[in-house]
């Protein structure tokens, strides 16, 4: 590679907010990082995301998983302006609160679960009755039951942000190449010497990471299948007459998330359809009706747009992060499933301190990649 054709310490596979972070974090620590992407780096699940910062919506039981992503949260704020100093370009990091909506007392059960969790954690929380809820937010459907305000979730503009990292990165002495697609990963003896690309062209690398999100099992060569398989979300934005909620709001099956210029993001399904990115008339109508049963207010919103992207779900739901068990210098951070955005600063400083070989707190070995050896078939990929 790179600034002086000298081979790189670090080649990453994939350039979204995964392969970014920790490229960028394994530069500042020293190492000569190249990120390959196929298309144009942060345009897979990253750009497709919501952008939500929010350790506790979708996990409810305690664990290293919570744990992971509250301490995630806790980087977010330095973190994010560092890299919007690096890059004089705004992110839409805003600490606005989320409302966690509850539509029948069953699901107010739910949300006094989550409250305990909540307070077990240090995480402030308020239970809300109906009439507090149409206290704090009047533009909300009358037949709510009730909610619960985590005013210490936050969101950030994702495709803003993954545009701010690719350049931090660059700036950083990272280099990307896109278009660039990688086929097999190259293992000589028991070492990661490299991969090879679409084209046939090799590249020898120092240490090789994975990071390429929900088609992180398709490459070949690996010493094991990499159980990673896309989940996919339909998202759609709105343009509202007269503005909802500066918070987020999100029903057992879906959420509203505010931007800046006023529009509403509505999301996502949850499918498996294999690596087919696109809308659907049944996704799109459910987000339609998500929104309407939230606030019937929106019913005269406009649509502005609607996109799809690939969650990256391992098979326990949980991020495979770490050194392959048996080959040295590969690693993997993939599996992030519905919160990779949330868990860029964590994933990156865990990965970037254990690829450069500095000291970290060990990684919950939940996440390792030598798990996945109990889930392993005969089958081994080729
Ligand atoms: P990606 O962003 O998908 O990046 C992988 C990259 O690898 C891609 O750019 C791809 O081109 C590249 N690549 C793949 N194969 C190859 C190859 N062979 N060679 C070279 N390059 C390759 N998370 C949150 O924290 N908060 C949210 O609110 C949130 N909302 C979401 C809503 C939706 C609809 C979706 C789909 C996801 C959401 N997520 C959210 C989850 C989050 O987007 C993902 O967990 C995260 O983006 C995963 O990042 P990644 O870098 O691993 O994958
Ligand atoms: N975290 C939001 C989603 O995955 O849809």
């Amino acid at each position: 590679m790179s600034r002086n054709g000298a081979r790189p310490d670090l080649l990453v596979v994939g350039g979204g907010v995964i392969g970014l972070s920790v490229g960028r974090e394994a530069a500042r620590r020293g190492l000569k990082v190249l990120v390959l992407d196929r298309g144009e780096a942060g345009r897979g699940a990253s750009w497709a995301a919501a952008g939500m910062l929010s350790p506790l919506a979708e996990v409810d039981v305690p664990g290293p998983f919570l744990d992971f992503g509250i301490t995630s949260l806790r980087m977010y704020r330095d973190w994010v302006r560092e890299i919007v100093e690096e890059v004089d370009a705004p992110v839409e990091y805003r600490e606005c609160g989320k409302i966690l909506l509850a539509f029948s007392p069953s699901d107010l059960d739910g949300l006094r679960k989550r409250k305990r969790l909540a307070e077990r954690h240090s995480i402030p929380v308020t239970l809300l009755d109906s009439t507090g809820l149409e206290r704090e937010e009047p533009a909300l459907a009358p037949a709510l039951s009730g909610g619960l305000l985590l005013e210490d979730d936050f969101r950030v503009d994702n495709r803003a942000l993954v545009v701010a990292l690719r350049e931090s990165a660059h700036l950083g002495g990272v280099e990307i190449r896109t278009g660039t697609e990688v086929r097999t990963i190259q293992i000589e003896g028991d070492r990661a010497a490299g991969v090879v690309l679409a084209d046939g062209t090799g590249i020898s690398a120092g240490a090789v990471l994975v990071a390429a999100g929900a088609w992180s099992g398709e490459l070949k060569g690996m010493p094991r299948p990499v159980p990673v398989r896309p989940v996919r979300g339909q998202m759609l934005s709105l343009a509202p007459t007269r503005p909802i909620s500066t918070r987020m709001l999100e029903a057992a099956d879906g959420y509203l998330v505010p931007r800046d210029d006023g529009r509403l993001l509505v999301g996502a399904t949850m499918e498996e359809a294999g690596f087919r990115e696109e809308n659907t008339v049944d996704g799109t109508s459910r987000l339609l009706a998500v929104a309407h049963r939230i606030a019937p207010g929106l019913g005269s919103a406009r649509v502005v747009e609607l996109w799809s992207g690939l969650r990256p779900a391992s098979l326990d739901g949980l991020p495979i992060l770490g050194p392959d068990p048996d080959i040295a210098n590969l690693y993997l951070a993939t599996g992030h499933f519905r919160n990779g955005i949330l868990l860029a600063p964590s994933t990156a400083a865990s990965l970037g301190a254990a690829i450069a070989g500095d000291p970290i707190d060990p990684l919950p070995p939940e996440f390792l990649p030598g798990r996945m050896l109990a889930h392993e078939g005969s089958t081994k990929s080729s």
